[in-house]
């Protein structure tokens, strides 16, 4: 898997290099919903991408934020967000990334987030552990909800948003600090790392995940839908923790009382 690995690291860190030459100039905007926007540097990014991973394995296919789906005739496809983040980018708030995973016969095998103002490289693949610039990364051990710092999403459908700001609500009252980031597969590198403790979210979509559940996993920690059933990367919710603060949080998701 070396070549895919490098790849999609050589990938991410190119498109990284172009949304930060970018970063806090003005460009255009297009809407694709009431407030979901794409940038021009999403599409700029999207392509390079696109261009270096289908260039060099063009059996693989690809499911692309901007793009959509391209089959590639193998079993192995790249699940790709160029920008998660884009509101962020979008306002010149430095918070966002670039996510590529691999996926294969259904199976998320390589997982690379990639922060290009920090400088950071997530990387996991499946069975070998998961790293930050090199380093292994450990999620914390903390077990009290009271002392953990938790992070959420909204999502763009506004009709949903009263039941997540519910839910933020209750959590609020019991966490030690509620955070909403605005880049999912940062939110969940951060788990990985110990720099938060868990992360849920309703409403997200494959490429926003793909690579960050595989990192999360691969660094020990827990990842579900809100019923602690098995996370699906396409199922469009998820929890995810540093594994002692799961069940805690699931009584909250699963709206077992609290
Ligand atoms: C969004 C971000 C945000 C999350 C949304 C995602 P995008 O991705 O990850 O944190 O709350 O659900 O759609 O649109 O910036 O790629």
């Amino acid at each position: 898997m070396n070549g895919e690995l490098d790849a999609a690291v050589g990938a991410a860190e190119a498109a990284g290099d172009l949304l930060r030459e970018g970063f806090g100039r003005q460009r255009s905007i297009r809407y694709k919903g009431e407030v979901d926007l794409v940038t021009e540097m999403d599409e700029r990014a999207e392509g390079a991408i696109r261009e270096a991973l289908l260039g060099a394995f063009p059996d693989h296919g690809m499911l692309a934020e901007e793009g959509g789906s391209l089959s590639g005739g193998g079993d192995a496809r790249w699940i790709v967000d160029p920008l998660d983040g884009t509101t962020n980018y979008a306002h010149g708030l430095p918070v966002f990334a670039v996510s590529v995973a691999l996926e294969r016969s259904g199976e998320v095998v390589l997982g690379v987030v990639h922060d290009p103002m920090r400088g950071e490289t997530f990387v996991a693949e499946k069975g070998l552990g998961a790293t930050l610039n090199g380093e292994a990364l450990t999620p914390t051990g903390e077990e009290d909800l009271a002392r953990g710092l938790v992070a959420t999403g909204f999502p763009y459908d506004r009709n949903n948003v009263p039941a997540a700001l519910e839910l933020f609500g209750t959590l609020s009252l019991r966490a030690q600090g509620m955070r909403r980031l605005g880049a999912a597969a940062l939110d969940l590198c951060y788990v990985a790392a110990g720099r938060l403790d868990a992360y849920y979210e309703r409403g997200i979509h494959a490429w926003d995940v793909a690579a960050g559940a595989l990192i999360l996993e691969e660094a020990g920690g827990r990842i579900t839908d809100y019923r602690g059933g098995p996370f699906e990367v396409e199922g469009g919710e998820l929890v995810a923790s540093n594994g002692p603060l799961h069940g805690t949080l699931l009584d909250f998701t699963a709206g077992r009382g609290g």
